[in-house]
């Protein structure tokens, strides 16, 4: 049994359901269900003494687009940051399984080999390098993933400039070119860390038909957005974290069509 969208409105938070209880059943459910293609497990992570993420599950389906959402300081970069195995914050508990694989014993660099890649918030676009020399950089090493003509055909603005200094790139730009690195390795589970801050409404459009397009490559995608709207809309599934805990998970539409659900934790 997952929560439900009542349990979240109605309070999940005082306890009507706790952490524990939530994930084992959650994992039960995925037994009988069958694996889901990615799961965290009831994870607990820490930046030093600091508890951010506090006992996240949530299981999502091959293919599937899921918008985790919450307000400033929910727990949603942290969250990112832990399944792509970064160091910080650390994990101390819980499974983050993804395809079959078991994700929460791999350093970093094992979980992009894995096919985990973080598009981080500032994009992490090297400077001195052209857009090309960008995407070269990503192939070094195996497993590769598409090779640059056919990321030049997906992301025709890319092959325009592909001779450009890449920082000299405007943001939405500068955003395409972070997603096409993620494409350019070997990619199962694609995180956006808020792809549109910062970006005109017309540019976000252009980075949604994007992301449509890899969801229609069949991969599978977690988008973290303070614009829960358009991320919604794009989204199959939403979780929504509050105080580094899961309170609510169910499906985007749920969420579009439930304004005090909105108003509670996302304040839209
Ligand atoms: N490097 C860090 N060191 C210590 N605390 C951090 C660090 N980064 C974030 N935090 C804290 O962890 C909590 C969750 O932050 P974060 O995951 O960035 O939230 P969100 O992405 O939802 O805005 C916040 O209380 C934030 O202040
Ligand atoms: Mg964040």
């Amino acid at each position: 049994m997952t929560m439900t969208a009542d349990m979240a409105v109605s309070g999940a938070r005082s306890g009507a359901m706790p952490a524990e209880a939530a994930a084992g059943t959650a994992a039960e459910a995925g037994r009988r269900a069958g694996e889901a293609f990615f799961a965290a497990r009831d994870i607990h992570a820490y930046y030093g003494e600091s508890y951010v993420v506090q006992g996240v599950s949530f299981e999502i389906k091959e293919g599937e687009i899921l918008a985790l959402l919450g307000r400033n300081g929910a727990g949603k970069t942290s969250t990112l940051r832990a399944i792509a195995r970064m160091d910080n914050p650390s994990l101390q508990k819980g499974e983050i399984v993804l395809g079959g694989k078991a994700l929460h014993p791999l350093r970093s660099f094992e979980a992009a080999r894995a096919g985990v890649q973080l598009v981080p918030e500032d994009r992490r676009i090297i400077g001195g390098l052209t857009v090309e020399e960008n995407l070269i950089l990503a192939q070094v090493a195996p497993p590769l993933g598409w090779p640059l003509e056919r990321l030049y055909e997906h992301f025709p603005r890319l092959a325009e400039r592909r001779k450009q200094e890449a920082t000299t790139l405007s943001g939405g730009e500068q955003q395409m070119l972070a997603v096409a690195r993620a494409l350019a390795r070997e990619l199962k589970l694609l995180l956006l860390d808020e792809p549109y801050e910062g970006l005109a409404p017309v540019i976000v459009r252009e980075i949604e038909k994007i992301v449509a397009g890899i969801k229609a490559e069949g991969i599978t995608t977690i988008i973290v957005e303070q614009n829960a709207i358009a991320a919604l809309e794009l989204a199959d599934r939403a979780v929504i974290l509050d105080m580094g805990e899961v309170v609510f998970d169910g499906g985007a539409d749920h969420v579009l069509d439930n304004a005090e659900l909105r108003a509670a934790y996302l304040a839209v």
